[in-house]
């Protein structure tokens, strides 16, 4: 038989459409912010990671275009090879001010922090423990690994300590116990300062994925400042791409860590550096959380009015404290007709997230606060959700 070498895509692709688990990409024709326009029509945004609105701010513009002027705008080889710009390293110091650390590196994105630095941390004598509901980009950086596994119920601290234990009695060689700060679909937090009082006892090594939690927790630092746990966690993922509003993963924590991740992580040897303007942009964007404390607290004045009220209309919010609010609406059809309504009807983009990214049952929109939307915004979408709740019989 003469094999047809596509033809799984196209099964594999009518399976996905016909369980209606594909993904409708849509277009923006304006930044990534509170009002902008999709695909032709002027839309309220409710699911940008852009949460303090940076990623149009005049200093963190201004501070790309000059970049490029001076740098070109491709960086031409990966830093190992041909150098890194001495803006980098200026950024990289301001990052490990920022973050109350020691060192800091830029690598391509938080995705490619997982990927490159989970496996150079363990091997196969060692022991990994993590968060059941840990971002992907984890699950995926513990799979390049050859460390035994464990895996601890959503922030329960029993389990954890039990996985520690049993991780103890297998004579471990180290042991590296890994969660999300902030979880991107739910919006709760990881109890930081309990796991590292477990941590602390066995000697594990700690590491925090932080991407969401900058530029929200702690006065934007994230969550270890959030918690006062500076110099407790030893590895903290990051991401430049959502509060920062600019591109790009990061790790920050002690020099030592830092220097042996430029000599192993294989994302950071073999990828390209960052191009100049980005760099710049993001240097400029902790600066502004720096100096202008105002996006962070317009941020969670957003954030305690909508929640709030939001439960007032009768929805589940579930465990979220943060500026991520996830509407759990249970069935997946619900949930795709409510952000699909909102779209349509409202002009209110919103995601729907349903299986496999959560269990069937929780099915849900996730809104996203952000610094940008002004009171009126708010109100407007809440009654919207509302009007449209009610009409699919939600609420
Ligand atoms: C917890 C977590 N880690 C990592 C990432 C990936 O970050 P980036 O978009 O910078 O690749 C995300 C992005 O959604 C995330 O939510």
């Amino acid at each position: 038989m003469k094999r047809d070498p596509e033809a799984f895509l196209h099964e594999e692709l009518k399976n996905l459409y016909d369980a209606n688990l594909n993904w409708v990409i849509r277009h923006l024709e304006g930044a990534s912010q509170a009002h902008t326009k999709v695909d032709g029509k002027e839309v309220l945004m409710l699911n940008t990671n852009n949460y303090l609105g940076l990623a149009t701010h005049p200093k963190v513009r201004k501070a790309a275009l000059d970049a490029i002027e001076k740098y070109g705008v491709g960086a031409g080889a990966v830093p190992v090879i041909a150098g890194t710009f001495d803006l980098t390293k200026k950024f990289e110091e301001h990052l490990a001010k920022f973050k109350e650390v020691e060192a800091a590196l830029i690598a391509q994105t938080g995705f490619a922090v997982n990927q490159g630095v989970i496996p150079q941390l363990v091997g196969k004598e060692d022991y990994i423990i993590s968060d059941e509901l840990n971002h992907g980009s984890i699950i995926d950086g513990v799979r390049l690994t050859r460390a035994k596994r464990g895996v601890y119920k959503h922030n329960n601290m029993e389990e954890l300590e039990k996985q520690l234990k049993i991780a103890d009695s297998d004579n471990a060689r180290r042991i590296l116990v890994i969660t999300d700060g902030v979880f991107s679909m739910d919006g709760d937090m990881a109890p930081l300062d309990k796991i590292v009082e477990k941590c602390e006892e066995y000697g594990a090594m700690i590491y925090v994925d932080d991407c969401h939690g900058e530029g929200m927790l702690g006065k934007g630092r994230g969550i270890v400042s959030h918690f006062g746990l500076q110099g407790k966690v030893h590895i903290e993922g990051g991401s430049l791409s959502k509060g920062f509003g600019v591109f790009g993963g990061a790790v920050a924590g002690s020099k030592a860590l830092i220097d042996f991740i430029r000599n192993k992580s294989r994302s950071y040897l073999l990828s390209t550096a960052h191009p100049p303007a980005i760099v710049a942009a993001a240097d400029a964007a902790i600066s502004v959380i720096e100096t202008e404390p105002q996006h962070v607290e317009k941020l969670w004045e957003n954030t305690e009015y909508f929640r709030g009220k939001v439960q007032d209309l009768g929805f589940n919010t579930g465990n979220s404290c943060t500026p991520i609010i996830p509407l759990i609406i249970g069935e997946p059809a619900k949930a795709q007709n409510l952000a699909d309504l909102l779209y349509r009807e409202e002009n209110i983009f919103t995601t729907p997230i349903v299986f496999p990214m959560v269990a069937r049952e929780l099915s849900r929109i996730r809104v996203q606060m952000n610094a940008l939307l002004t009171r009126e915004d708010l109100d407007y979408a809440l009654n919207s959700i509302e009007k449209v709740g009610k009409k699919l019989n939600i609420i």
